[in-house]
């Protein structure tokens, strides 16, 4: 299959045309790239996981443009969700609530939960209108690599398996949405750019899951996931413990490269590193993240050195990232 690169001034016809026909498209969102499709037909939606390569277990988040269509998708929207909602939509909180009996088993992997999403981005958001039907969307990566943050990431992960990618620039997020479930007690499954001190606003008692919270792992989280093809080693220690550690790799490691803040990068004894941004702004950095392990690959690199940051506010979902992506390591 050809795969065609759009751009979104371009391809807003051209996309629900395909999505209408039960294909499957990539579009950007705030936060990543997500590989759409019909969220109400399941042999659709088959084809996102055979794109991806992606285990038949995992669920996908649909994507809205409004709460009409949530309430066709969950069974009972209460009081705290709709407040939720109407405080973070459009926007990078996604929100898993018990489905409606229509839902294909294919969208929420046999479950009967059904997490919902309304993104921030224009173009999303008049693609679904458009459409008039929920879009259930992964990130637009092959399975267990990075989520893309720009149109030319998505195309190296899915050249020849999707027929169009609408290219809208570089996503201002660049991690995933935070996850939670309301089903029983308020969970955080995921952190994201929603941070959980935004959260408690609403919800005090909302919970980290055990795989966040830097609990043991259950084994299905173990799994390395958003992994570059290099050996990914995140540092520890304080800041300058951390530009030590970071130096000295790169004298008994060949073929290194430092992820790192540029407070950090300023210490180094080699130029081979990628700036993340400045460490007071967190955001930056995450937003920089999934790019620059993907940077690190182009540029042939064994082993990247990540500098961490802590857990605080959207670090939290920082380090989650790079744990997941380092694996055991
Ligand atoms: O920002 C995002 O969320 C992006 C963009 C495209 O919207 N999408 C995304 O989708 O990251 P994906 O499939 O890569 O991640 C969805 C996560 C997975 O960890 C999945 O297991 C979880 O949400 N999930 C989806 N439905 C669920 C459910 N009913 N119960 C528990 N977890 C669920
Ligand atoms: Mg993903």
């Amino acid at each position: 299959m050809e795969t065609l690169l759009l751009r979104e001034s371009e391809a807003l016809t051209r996309a629900a045309e395909l999505l209408k026909r039960g294909e499957v498209v990539a579009f950007k969102t705030e936060t990543v790239y997500g590989l759409g499709a019909n969220a109400f037909d399941k042999r659709a939606v088959h084809k996102i996981f055979e794109a991806k390569g992606r285990p038949l277990d995992n669920p996908l988040i649909a994507h809205i443009a409004d709460i009409s269509m949530w309430k066709s998708l969950a069974r009972e929207i209460g009081g705290g969700a709709l407040s939720l909602a109407e405080r973070f939509w459009p926007g990078p909180l996604t929100i898993i609530l018990p489905k409606a009996m229509f839902i294909p088993d294919e969208v929420t992997a046999g479950l009967d939960t059904i997490a919902a999403r309304m993104p921030r981005s224009p173009f999303a958001l008049e693609l679904i209108r458009e459409c008039g039907f929920p879009i259930a969307a992964p990130s637009a990566n092959l399975s267990g690599k990075p989520s893309p943050t720009t149109a030319a990431a998505v195309l190296e992960d899915m050249d020849g398996r999707i027929p169009l990618i609408a290219d809208g620039g570089v996503c201002e997020v660049g991690v995933e949405s935070t996850v939670i479930s309301l089903v029983d007690e308020p969970k955080v499954l995921r952190p994201g750019a929603v941070t959980l001190e935004q959260l408690r606003e609403f919800i005090p008692d909302i919970v980290l899951a055990d795989s966040i919270a830097g609990k043991p792992m259950s084994p299905g989280m173990k799994y390395r996931h958003y992994a570059p093809l290099a050996k990914l080693v995140p540092a520890s220690g304080t800041a300058d413990e951390q530009a030590a550690f970071l130096c000295t790799q790169y004298d008994i490691t060949p073929n290194a490269i430092v992820i790192c803040s540029e407070e950090t990068a300023a210490k180094l004894s080699s130029r081979r590193h990628i700036i993340l941004g400045s460490r007071n702004s967190p955001a930056v950095i995450l937003s920089n993240l999934f790019e620059s392990l993907r940077e690190a690959d182009r540029r042939g690199a064994e082993t990247i050195f990540m500098e961490t940051f802590g857990a605080d506010g959207a670090f939290l979902a920082f380090r989650n990232r790079v744990q997941r992506a380092a694996g055991e390591n």
